[in-house]
Parts: structure tokens; C-alpha cells; sequence
């Protein structure tokens, strides 16, 4: 599979790309800083630069062409509610259109639990966040593409254990993303997967056995 990754040198990406390459996958990683791809070449993909807010649809439609998959796991990463809406918002959807029109119909996206931090701790860049983490799933579920959203909990960099808690409805909780990246990598090969919004937390099951039941 050819594999085209937005967000490809951050945590979640990079560690996506290692798998993916592992199994003979072939990543193109876009990276919007030019120091960075030196971090995707060592990830095992082929880094192409591009930005979410810069780039017109147009010029990400070229990057695209020729690829099987998309998965979007870009964000402004608390930079300020002006990023949060030009890249988790508006840059989900010109990557959808884009990903449509170079016919690259496969499209995972790592969004987030809409309950996350629920309790009072959560200040206003965070409650937009949600807010457009939300409206960004909405949109994709719009589209024709063969879409899969996977909702993560809190992100955790310590090392996974390979066992996740993953369904349509589950608990809110950490997950390390070591295990986001093992349940993107088993999901992405499972084309039933597809049209379906999952939540994932640390849990007992095996990535393979939790994607397996999805698809089940
Ligand atoms: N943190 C959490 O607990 C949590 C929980 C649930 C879901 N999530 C979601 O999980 C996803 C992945 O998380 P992560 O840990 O991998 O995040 P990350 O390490 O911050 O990686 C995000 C990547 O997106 C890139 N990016 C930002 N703006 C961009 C733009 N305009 N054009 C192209 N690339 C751009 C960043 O590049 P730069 O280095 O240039 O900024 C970075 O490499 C995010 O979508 C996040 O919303 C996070």
C-alpha cells in the first residue's frame, strides 16, 4: 500500500510510519518544517513538505496522486485557536477534498474524544479545540470517501503495552501512542473498517484481536 501521512514527523506519525514501513509499505511523510525530514527519512518514509494553512488544495491534490491512503494525524497542538481552526479544521478539510480529487478514497483521521478533560480543567483554546476536532469529523463523514476516524484518549509518549480498549462507544482514558499507531497500521490494512468512528484507550486487547472484532 502506498501511504500518504499528514503529520508524518509528529508523535503519532512518526511512530506510524516505522510500522507501516516495516510491513513493505511505501510512505510519503509531508512535514511542514524543512528540519524535519530528516526525522521522516529516518522513520522510514520519503518526506515531502507541505503546509495545511499554506497549501491550496490544488498543491495537495499533487502530493497525493498515485497513493492508496491517507491519514491525517496533523494538529496545531495548542499553538492558539487561529491554528487550531486552520489546521485541524480548515486543513482536515482541504485534505479530504484534495484526497477526493487525486482519487485517493482510504482516509484514516485522528481526532479525539469529544468527552476529553470533561470536569472543569479544560480552558477555552481547549473547549475549540474539541469543538473543531468535532466539526472536522462531521465534515469527513460527509464526504464519499472510505473513511475511518479513530478518537484517541490522552496521548502518552511512555511505551505501549500492544493492548488497546477500542470501540464505538468506550470509556474516556490515556493511551500511549505507541498503541495509536499499532491500531492505525492493523485498521488501515482491514478495508471493513470504513465508516465507522472508533474510540481507543489503553485496555487488554490486543490491537489485532480489537480491529479483528470491529471488523467482525
Ligand atoms: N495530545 C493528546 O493527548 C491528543 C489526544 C487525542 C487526540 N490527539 C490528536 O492526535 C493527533 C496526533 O497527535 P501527535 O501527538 O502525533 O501530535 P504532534 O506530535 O503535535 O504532531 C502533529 C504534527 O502535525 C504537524 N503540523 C502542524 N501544523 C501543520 C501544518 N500546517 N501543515 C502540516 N503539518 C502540520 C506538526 O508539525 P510542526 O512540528 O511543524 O508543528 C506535527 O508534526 C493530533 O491530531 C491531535 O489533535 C491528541
Amino acid at each position: 500500500m502506498k501511504v500518504f501521512q499528514i503529520g508524518a514527523a509528529g508523535g503519532v506519525g512518526r511512530r506510524l510510519t516505522q510500522l507501516l514501513t516495516a510491513r513493505g509499505d511505501s510512505v510519503t511523510g509531508m512535514h511542514r518544517g524543512p528540519d524535519q525530514g530528516e526525522s521522516v527519512r529516518e522513520a522510514g518514509g520519503t518526506p515531502v513538505i507541505g503546509d495545511l494553512i499554506g497549501d491550496s488544495v490544488d498543491d495537495l491534490v499533487q502530493k497525493m496522486q498515485g497513493h492508496d491512503a491517507v491519514v491525517f494525524s496533523a494538529g496545531a497542538h495548542g499553538t492558539g485557536m487561529d491554528k487550531t481552526t486552520l489546521i485541524d479544521g480548515k486543513g482536515l478539510q482541504k485534505a479530504a477534498d484534495a484526497a477526493a480529487l487525486a482519487g485517493v478514497t482510504r482516509f484514516v483521521l485522528v481526532s479525539v474524544f469529544p468527552d476529553a478533560l470533561r470536569g472543569g480543567e479544560a480552558g477555552e483554546g481547549f473547549e475549540h479545540y474539541i469543538k473543531v476536532k468535532k466539526s472536522a469529523d462531521v465534515y469527513l463523514t460527509r464526504t464519499g470517501l472510505d473513511w475511518l476516524i479513530v478518537r484517541p484518549g490522552t496521548l502518552l509518549d511512555t511505551p505501549g503495552s500492544g493492548r488497546v480498549t477500542a470501540g464505538q462507544a468506550v470509556e474516556y482514558g490515556d493511551v500511549h501512542r505507541d498503541d495509536v499507531a499499532a491500531f492505525i497500521d492493523a485498521a488501515l490494512h482491514e478495508p471493513r473498517l470504513s465508516h465507522l468512528i472508533v474510540e481507543l484507550t489503553s485496555g487488554d486487547t490486543p490491537v489485532a484481536d480489537a480491529v479483528a472484532r470491529l471488523a467482525a
